[in-house]
């Protein structure tokens, strides 16, 4: 991993770990907006007795709709890079009491996970440096591949609200100074990540929420019927 990368993961790390109480409580407030995380769920398509990995799965905020996808025999893994964030997810397991849930903290760049059957990772790939390079190797480890990003849409108002919640959180969405607007950037990189699926996979669905600042895309392999390239 080149130092670049090395820096990016420690900032990545250090930001997200001081935010990560008021992550969990914002994550938690505003979980049901826009229906963003129920259509990722939806479009996995899983069965139950399937094992879903989350990538970056922070404090755990999709953990109760997976477990409901999965059912009673089958696994959710989340893997995050930062630490206090798996300790919120795991102290939100340990409340609750659930036995298929496994946590693992690290790095989502280089998967510590063999194959699955589904991946999901919710506001998390434009945070990669190259993130059309992670994504290729998610698409090898599973058949359905699931990603939602904030990008800007074509509503100027929700643009311009978008931009203002980059400014706010510009730590968070580690945004470049040297590298264009910060719209420019979350499409750059919300972009790049498509581009992976409609490469590797056979068919890619795309949905758009909270007035188009949201997308959702779901890449599948020819197994799943319903979808269009
Ligand atoms: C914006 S939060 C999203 C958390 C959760 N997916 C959600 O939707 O609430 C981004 C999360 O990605 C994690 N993350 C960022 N880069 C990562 C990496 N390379 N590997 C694993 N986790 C990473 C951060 O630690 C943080 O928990």
């Amino acid at each position: 991993m080149s130092e670049n990368n090395i820096s990016r993961l420690e900032r990545i790390r250090t930001d997200y770990g001081a935010w990560a109480p008021v992550y969990d409580w914002f994550a938690r407030a505003t979980a049901s907006i826009g229906g963003i995380r129920a259509a990722c769920v939806d479009q996995l398509d899983i069965e139950p007795g399937s094992t879903v990995v989350e990538f970056g799965c922070g404090p755990g905020v999709n953990f109760p709709a997976l477990r409901a996808a999965v059912g009673a025999t089958g696994r959710v893994i989340g893997i995050d890079v930062t630490t206090q964030m798996i300790d919120r997810a795991r102290s939100l397991v340990a409340r609750r009491g659930w036995d298929n849930v496994e946590l693992i903290c690290a790095d989502a760049t280089t998967p510590p996970i063999a194959s699955v059957d589904a991946i999901v990772s919710t506001f998390v790939t434009s945070l990669f440096h190259n993130p059309r390079m992670v994504v290729t190797e998610w698409c090898n480890t599973a058949d359905t591949v699931v990603i939602a990003n904030f990008v800007p849409g074509e509503n100027t108002i929700a643009n311009a609200g978008l931009w203002a919640f980059t400014q706010l959180n510009a730590r968070l969405f580690d945004l470049a100074s040297d590298a264009g607007d910060a719209l420019t950037q979350l499409d750059t990189r919300t972009t790049a990540s498509k581009q992976a699926l409609t490469a590797q996979m056979d068919s890619v669905v795309t949905t758009r929420h909270l007035f188009g600042t949201i997308v959702v895309h779901a890449g599948r392999k020819n197994k799943h019927e319903n979808s269009e390239k």
